[in-house]
């Protein structure tokens, strides 16, 4: 295919950004020939340079796309998802790939046609950091794993931002808060360079820092086959905030945050270490380096590239939706941990966790407020370091 039609369903922060720069021409290969948003009014800026609906259906069978990228609230992701790739268009779906696991599961069964390429919109991962990062863990010079803690509270809302659209922060319209809409970047990268933890003890704080009946804030304990913990500390509600990201492995640790990556290297085992020095306080040696990284949190467009790429190219994804799946299960499985007081084993049971989520959508009596104008802002101050 020479050129991909693209067709970019719900204008709203996102959307309107990958619109963007999808119609100046930021993307070898793709031309931006559709649009469509449920709000008519977002569709007149598009007026000349792409067809526009009102409805995901009728962009789907217009026959003026090949392809579609999906940025509206989180659970028209699986049935727009679905819609389209029975429709035989190669999809492109923003993060969560959908609220919950079973959702996910029945998203990722609609792609039989395995010549559609279906991708999901983790940016993280081809930032430069979390690139550098997953090159080393892969290599194995960091030895295996011992531990990881993640304190990722950069992510500060205002409850403006929670006031801005009435989908959002409510068990009915998002289906969670910070871990469906601000963590699953941290929990991809999390999967991406641990592997998915055996079980998960977490506690989420609803509504504790903003006026709000979902999570905004978590602290989770997670645990790994060969024993290795982690700890993910994750919230809304903090400012200044970090972002800090520690990897302990038996040869080495890392150390990201910000853009200061420092790295720890040990020649050889510790653990074989310990066992074999008749040193009482021995240590073994090791040598640090430090590295300053471009943090290039924003990183959509490479996102979009690499999916039309694949599409024409056949160039390996960076971002298979396939593997979105794992970050929507530490989710999951975070609050349901949370909601439950209990261990959740992994992989968790996606229909109990939906049947949860849906008890809490029916007995929800919060009342959600709206404020401000409801126009799209700019995302990209959005975009964290
Ligand atoms: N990757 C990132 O960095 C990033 C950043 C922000 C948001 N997002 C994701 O983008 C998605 C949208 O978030 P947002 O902040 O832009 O929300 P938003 O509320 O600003 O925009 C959603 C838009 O979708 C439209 N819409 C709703 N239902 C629709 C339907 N069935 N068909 C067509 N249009 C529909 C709404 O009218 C609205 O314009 C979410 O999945 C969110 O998690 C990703």
């Amino acid at each position: 295919m020479e050129i991909v039609r693209i067709g970019v369903i719900g204008l709203g922060n996102m959307g309107q950004y990958h619109a963007n720069y999808l119609s100046n021409g930021t993307v070898d290969g793709a031309r931006l020939t559709a649009v469509s948003d449920a709000a008519p009014d977002r569709l007149a800026a598009y007026a000349g340079k792409a067809a526009a609906f009102t409805s995901s259906a009728e962009l789907i069978r217009s026959g003026e796309v090949d392809a579609v990228l999906i940025a509206t609230p989180h659970f028209s992701h699986t049935t727009i998802g679905i819609d389209a790739l029975q429709h035989g268009l190669h999809t492109l779906v923003e993060k969560p790939i959908s609220v919950h696991k079973a959702d996910a599961e029945r998203l990722l069964a609609a792609h039989t046609d395995r010549s559609l390429v279906l991708a999901a919109m983790f940016n993280q991962r081809l930032d430069e950091r979390f690139m550098r990062v997953k090159q080393m863990v892969a290599s194995g010079e960091l030895g295996e794993l011992q531990r990881v803690n993640w304190i990722t509270t950069e992510w500060f809302r205002t409850q403006a931002y929670y006031d801005s659209s009435a989908w959002r922060a409510t068990w009915k319209g998002e289906g969670g808060g910070l871990l469906i809409n601000q963590c699953p970047h941290q929990l991809d990268s999390l999967q991406w360079l641990t592997g998915m933890p055996s079980r998960v003890r977490a506690f989420c704080g609803l509504g504790r820092r903003h006026n709000i009946e979902v999570e905004d804030e978590v602290t989770a304990y997670l645990e790994y086959v060969n024993g290795a913990t982690g700890v993910l500390v994750a919230t809304t509600g903090e400012y200044p905030g970090t972002n800090r990201l520690e990897l302990v492995g038996d040869r080495g640790r890392i150390v990201l945050e910000g853009g200061r990556l420092q790295i720890t290297r040990s020649p050889s085992s510790v653990s074989t270490f310990s066992r074999s020095t008749n040193e009482v306080f021995g240590k073994p040696e090791v040598t640090c380096e430090e590295v300053e990284l471009e943090c290039s949190p924003g990183k959509h467009e490479a996102v979009t590239q690499n999916f039309i790429d694949a599409i024409r190219l056949g160039t390996a994804l960076v971002t298979p939706a396939e593997e979105g799946l794992h970050s929507l299960e530490l989710a999951n499985a975070m609050l349901y941990s949370s909601l439950t007081a209990s261990t959740i084993e992994l992989p968790l049971d996606g229909l109990a966790y939906e049947a949860r989520l849906n008890e809490l959508i029916a007995n929800s009596t919060f009342e959600k407020r709206m404020s401000g104008t409801g126009t799209p802002v700019d995302i990209s101050k959005s975009f964290r370091k």
